[in-house]
């Protein structure tokens, strides 16, 4: 298939890739394990359809998806790494159509996952099948690597990578999971940030109380808790956990002096990407120092009490909150998960009982962008799309790309997402222009990938 022919092909192309996010690979919550088999299987055989020879690892966990391309003597080998698990959906009632019946409207694909990351690895896979010679020869030895645990932090690759490091191995990583800079800006990335996400449990009673009879003098757990998250972070958006400032790396000078360059518009970033009336944090760092360069502390969640229907007067006996802290070059898991908890501990009264549960982290990467497959990403962008990658940094954390990275392979991250995609949001979207666009990209990358210097 003629890359020039994709047009042609688009709707099967979507009937297709409505199968695929039809299918509720929700990773984190149990119920959906069935769902995330069935995704993997999809993938096993949507790549044995396409010539590859394909099959699922199995561990403690959702499997994982290996597949290996017909082999190319001399050709360098390159190793495609996804996801094909989904964040959650709640809140439902805010989807315009539901998140597991895929929509078009107005040229893009409605859907959980649509962006984040089953459009994508969609794109990686028929970018694939449409550079396959008549011979069913494709242009450079593939290996895919696609994971069910991404967005809920297992260890079914984690483990895999462990023991066997020499499928990490390849002459480029391939990571399709992240989006433009912005509408015409094709991206890669030089660092994601880690993540230390926990659960910060409070008890302050044996049992709820009658908040009359006791009201005054019983320690409430929920008010310990909303505390306790309070005096961690300040009003200015410095998170108080001592020593977590002090490894951080700040960013070069030529970095400062590339982002100050970039296209940005606040007032369209604050009402269309945040839907907020005005930023927060801290106020001498920029928007992309705030989002790439520091750390972060969020509340995700907060649990205890009555929330229910009506009213009830009570005191509650324990409460719980889910946090989590984005870390940057220079800082370690390991260490910001110890200081948390030191932190969480310090900061509650003697009379609380505080329990910081760890779910999972990872670490922050950095990834030099200099290597030769660079070179050849951008040239395919240019030749697409118009315009070659603009080099800056991610928000987000993808926590397998620290072992994946341990192999030495040059590690490419980039995608076909737009700013507004609405990961892990209500209505995530993929704009098809994007998709299609994305599988011309790719395809050419591989045949450049291919061709001898
Ligand atoms: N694709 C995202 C990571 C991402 C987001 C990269 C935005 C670039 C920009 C990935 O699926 C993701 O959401 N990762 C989680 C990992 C976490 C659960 C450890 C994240 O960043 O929250
Ligand atoms: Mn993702
Ligand atoms: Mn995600």
């Amino acid at each position: 298939m003629e890359t020039a022919s994709i047009p042609r092909d688009k709707d099967r192309l979507l009937r297709e890739l409505t199968e695929f996010l039809a299918i509720p690979s929700i990773s984190t919550l149990p119920a959906h394990a069935a769902d995330c088999r069935r995704a993997a299987q999809w993938l096993k055989d949507e790549l044995g359809r396409l010539g590859c020879s394909a099959q699922l690892l199995e561990g403690d966990g959702h499997p994982v998806v290996w597949a290996e391309g017909p082999a190319v003597p001399g050709a360098p080998t390159l190793l495609i790494y996804g996801h094909y698990d989904v964040q959650p959906v709640d809140p439902i009632h805010e989807w315009n159509s539901p998140p597991f019946e895929p929509t078009i409207r107005d040229g893009r694909i409605y859907a959980r996952g649509a962006a984040d990351d089953k459009g994508q690895v969609f794109c990686l896979i028929k970018a694939f099948e449409a550079v396959r010679g008549p011979d069913g020869k494709p242009p450079v030895n593939f290996r895919f690597l696609f994971e069910g645990e991404e967005e809920s932090g297992g260890h079914v690759l984690t483990d895999l990578l462990a023991r066997e490091p020499e499928r990490a191995k390849a002459d480029a990583v391939l990571i399709c999971d992240m989006s433009y800079f912005d509408v015409g800006w094709p991206a890669v990335y030089t660092a994601l940030r880690g993540m230390c996400y926990a659960e910060i449990h409070v008890r302050t009673l044996q049992r709820d109380l009658h908040s009359g009879t006791y009201g005054g003098v019983a320690p409430n757990a929920m008010e310990t808790l909303v505390r306790l998250l309070a005096r961690l972070k300040s009003r200015s958006g410095r998170i108080n956990i001592p020593k977590l400032y002090k490894a951080v790396e700040k960013p070069s000078q030529k970095d400062l002096k590339t982002w100050r360059q970039l296209p940005f518009d606040q007032e369209r970033y604050l009402k269309e990407e945040l839907t907020a009336r005005a930023v927060t944090g801290i106020e001498d760092a920029s928007i992309f120092e705030r989002t790439w360069a520091l750390p972060t502390f969020e509340i995700h969640g907060i649990k205890g009490g009555f929330v229910g229907e009506g009213a009830k007067t009570v005191i509650p006996a324990a409460a719980m909150a889910k946090v989590s802290l984005r870390l940057v070059p220079g800082q370690s898991f390991e260490k910001v998960a110890k200081w948390l908890t030191r932190a969480a501990k310090r900061l509650a009264p003697k009379h609380a009982d505080v329990e910081v549960r760890i779910l999972h982290g990872g670490e922050p990467v950095q990834v030099d962008v200099s290597a030769g497959p660079f070179q050849v990403l951008d040239a395919a962008f240019q030749e697409v799309v118009g315009r070659g990658t603009v080099a800056i940094r991610a928000g987000g954390s993808i926590p397998i790309v620290t072992a994946l990275a341990r192999s030495g392979s040059p590690i490419m991250l980039t995608g076909i997402g737009l700013p507004d995609d609405g990961l892990h949001s209500p209505n995530e979207k993929l704009d098809l222009q994007q998709l299609w666009d994305g599988i011309r990209v790719f395809g050419r990358f591989y045949q450049l990938l291919g061709t001898p210097a």
